[in-house]
């Protein structure tokens, strides 16, 4: 405790982002510090498992330092560890699950284990002072595409997720096909913004009527189908078009899902979550959906939607309100459902 605040400190090592961050009372962050790996991973266009694990191994100390030194918080005045168990990669979840528990064993403190997602979802409490369940939530990033059903701090259920590839996946792998570089969603979202959404119509997958499930696989086919089409008939492709024409595809069915399934679960709050959630075109498209069907939309700042520690002590502050902590036996599970 400090200033009679509640100080949680938390760990994130789930991917390629080495995270430590101090927060008072849940919801307020001290400090936040993201050491990422992006630069390390960019040559291989994409993550690397070992690499990432060893970056986090090298890091983590030094970011655990800083996180403490720019919160002005001391060991002594840290009241709760939270870490990221799952999902993710193993190897790089492994460092800081370990690093977490060593010092709650060192330093005698209550351990948390947090579901990533959970994190993701936390991060609109952070933003959003005000923000309290029920909602539904909107979770999309490099690994997971999930309709949300959030009815306490705790309490969630999945209503619809993808079948095979995520959004963040089949945006980096588009962004492959057109040469653009990694991670691919920052850099098509900025692209998009030249081009017309509507220059070639990419199949919208809406699979079953009244399913809340995604498919994502096919579009990457879809436009490298195209490219080789356009590029036979000798004609010039336009990158920015079909960046935008792609993410208008992918957008209007993500969209018109988590807008049915609010309505269809009387939920007047949607959250996003997760790395796309800090795409332009999605925010504006779900803000005009949302405005139509009088439902609020809470979105965090990009630093908040991409990998970090902040979101994770948010989650760890409130499981253990609940009553949950975790042993020092505490694992790291690759793959974890909500
Ligand atoms: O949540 P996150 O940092 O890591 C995972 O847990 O997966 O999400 C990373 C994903 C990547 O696929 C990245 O391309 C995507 O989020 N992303 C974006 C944007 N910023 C990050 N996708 C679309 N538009 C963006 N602005
Ligand atoms: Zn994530």
């Amino acid at each position: 405790m400090k200033d009679g605040k509640f100080l949680t400190i938390a760990f994130e090592s789930s991917c390629d982002e080495t995270s430590v961050a101090v927060l008072a009372d849940g919801r307020d962050v001290l400090s936040n510090v993201i050491s990422t790996q992006i630069e390390v991973h960019k040559a291989f266009g994409g993550v690397v498992p070992e690499i990432a694990s060893r970056h986090h191994l090298e890091n983590i100390n030094a970011v655990t330092e800083q996180a403490l030194s720019e919160a002005g918080v001391t060991w002594d005045e840290i009241d709760l560890i939270g870490v990221t168990k799952g999902p993710g990669l193993v190897g790089a979840l492994l460092i800081g699950v370990a690093t977490a528990k060593a010092f709650a064993l060192a330093y005698d403190k209550p351990l948390v284990g947090v579901h990533h997602i959970q994190g993701h979802i936390s991060a609109n409490y952070i933003e959003s002072k005000e923000l309290e369940p029920p909602f539904m939530a909107l979770v999309i990033s490099g690994g997971h595409t999930e309709i949300v059903e959030v009815t306490d701090y705790n309490k969630c259920h999945v209503l619809g997720q993808t079948r095979d590839d995520a959004a963040g996946e089949a945006y980096d792998k588009v962004a492959r096909v057109l040469g653009l570089g990694y991670p691919g969603g920052p850099l098509i979202d900025k692209l998009a913004k030249e081009g017309n959404p509507h220059a070639v119509e990419f199949k919208r997958v809406f699979l079953e009527k009244d399913s809340l499930d995604f498919s994502f696989s096919g579009i990457k086919t879809g436009v490298l189908n195209y490219i080789n089409q356009e590029k036979q008939a000798g004609r010039e492709i336009n990158a920015a078009d079909i960046a935008a024409s792609f993410q208008q595809a992918v957008l209007e069915v993500i969209v018109k899902k988590t807008v049915d399934a609010a309505v269809s679960m009387k939920k007047d709050k949607i959250v996003l979550a997760g790395g796309v959630a800090a795409n332009s075109a999605l925010r504006a498209m779900l803000d005009e959906a949302c405005a139509k069907k009088g439902i609020a939309l809470h979105c965090p700042p990009p630093v908040l939607c991409t990998d970090n520690a902040a979101m994770i002590g948010c989650a760890a502050y409130y499981a253990y309100k609940a009553g949950e902590t975790s042993g020092l036996d505490l694992d790291a599970t690759p793959h974890l459902p909500l």
